[in-house]
């Protein structure tokens, strides 16, 4: 049963070609755009660039959604995250989580 894996893998190509996350509304080229103002901490890539930092890259977009809307409202607390987020829109959450989620990582577990 190899078909569903590559459906799948040919799916998410082509969603990532298209620029679209097919769940959810946002624009990976312009959360692209839109990430700049992240890289310093999140990285270019999404992998971090300091240690309290996470990783974004591959996260699921629901999950970086949510924790966006969070530190937006206060529900999550955290000094910087909480003024960046609430500089966003949805749209701008929508496209940041379209755009980390949609890069691909690899990984590579300890022997
Ligand atoms: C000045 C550094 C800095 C910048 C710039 C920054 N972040 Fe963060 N971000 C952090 C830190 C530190 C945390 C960990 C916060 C915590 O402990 O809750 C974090 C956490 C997050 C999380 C939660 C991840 C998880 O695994 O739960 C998301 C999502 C996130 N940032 C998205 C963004 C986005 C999108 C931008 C750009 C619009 C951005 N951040 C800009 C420092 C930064």
């Amino acid at each position: 049963m190899r078909t569903l894996p590559t459906l799948i893998s040919v799916l998410l190509s082509l969603t990532l070609l298209c620029g679209a996350d097919g769940a959810a509304a946002g624009d990976v080229k312009a959360g692209k755009t839109k990430s700049a103002q992240c890289a310093v901490c999140h990285g270019t890539d999404g992998l971090s660039k300091m240690v309290e930092a996470p990783n974004l890259a591959g996260q699921p977009s629901a999950y970086l959604e949510e924790q966006l809307r969070n530190y937006r409202s206060g529900k999550r607390s955290h000094e910087v995250m909480g003024v960046i987020a609430k500089a966003l829109s949805d749209k701008d959450i929508d496209d940041l989580a379209a755009w980390f989620s949609a890069i691909q990582i690899e990984v590579t577990l300890p022997k």
